[in-house]
């Protein structure tokens, strides 16, 4: 148990997770960034209850872990100032919600490092985020296993997930101006900040592992899909209006849970990318 003098924290799964309280994100003292910063290292994801964040405060809070990334093609709020906003709003007339397991702009060749979302509208049930540690999802495989991924990097396009597959980033632009995006990433991937080891490929995002044949590439892929799967890694979140939850993207993925997707439900996003 580490002492801790702004904040409380509270684990709330095995794998990965924890509810922080004591804190009001509008007005965070420097003592309890840092505070805020080491649980969000050790548990790879925070949640954060009664906090009602106007955009430029989700901003702000957001900055003072580093400069907010601005979404490629997701910028619904760009004429309102907020480019750096996304925003997941749904109801009878949308029903959708991000129910693919993921981790944020991994087509990219800098993604953001860390998420955080907040609730201005929660259905009354269903509609939660679950979490998955990547950690605990590389620490189960077996040695073998983890030695043949060791070295292999995949190939991450935004083909699956936006439906642009058949261009390619310098080529012409496709439907509402999005296009093929691609970038590398390492199979396994130490964390910069912990040193630990996290899987790092995901359904969204990851189509094909390099150098090797696509039946090969997609039977490995298709393997650590499912294995990454296992509620043994996760953890499941509740929305409230007012909560927050701000998660480590090197280490995690999350998708949200399609069980009541007519439900009014409404959530903002920043993302913070990596000082470099
Ligand atoms: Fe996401």
């Amino acid at each position: 148990m580490k002492t801790r003098e702004q904040i409380t924290v509270n684990r709330v799964a095995g794998a990965l997770g924890a509810e922080v309280g004591g804190v009001d994100l509008a007005e965070l003292s420097d003592a309890a960034v840092e505070e805020v910063r080491a649980a969000f290292l050790e548990h790879q994801v925070l949640f954060f209850r009664e906090q009602n964040l106007t955009r430029d405060q989700h901003k702000a809070f957001g900055r003072r872990f580093g400069k907010l990334h601005i979404h490629p093609f997701e910028q619904q709020l760009k004429h309102e100032g907020h480019p750096e906003i996304i925003v997941f709003k749904s109801d009878e007339h949308k029903p959708f919600v991000a129910g693919v397991w993921h981790t944020d702009a991994t087509f990219l060749a800098d993604p953001p490092i860390s998420s955080i979302l907040r609730c201005i509208v929660a259905p009354e049930f269903g509609g939660d985020t679950m979490w998955a540690s990547m950690y605990a999802a590389y620490d189960a495989l077996s040695d073998r296993m983890q030695r043949m991924l060791s070295d292999l990097v995949a190939i991450h396009d935004t083909g699956r997930a936006f439906g642009v597959a058949a261009y390619r980033k310098e080529d012409i632009s496709g439907e509402n101006g999005l296009r093929m995006v691609s970038a590398e990433h390492p199979v396994v991937r130490t964390h910069p900040e912990t040193g630990r080891k996290a899987l790092y490929v995901n359904f969204h995002f990851t189509s094909s592992i390099k150098g090797m044949h696509a039946d090969e590439s997609a039977a490995l892929l298709q393997f650590l899909f499912r294995h990454l799967q296992s509620p043994d890694f996760s953890c499941r979140f509740r929305w409230r209006a007012g909560s927050v939850a701000m998660w480590d993207n090197r280490c995690t993925q999350h998708r949200a849970v399609g069980d009541n997707l007519t439900a009014p439900r409404h959530l903002e996003r920043v993302a913070i990318l990596a000082d470099t």
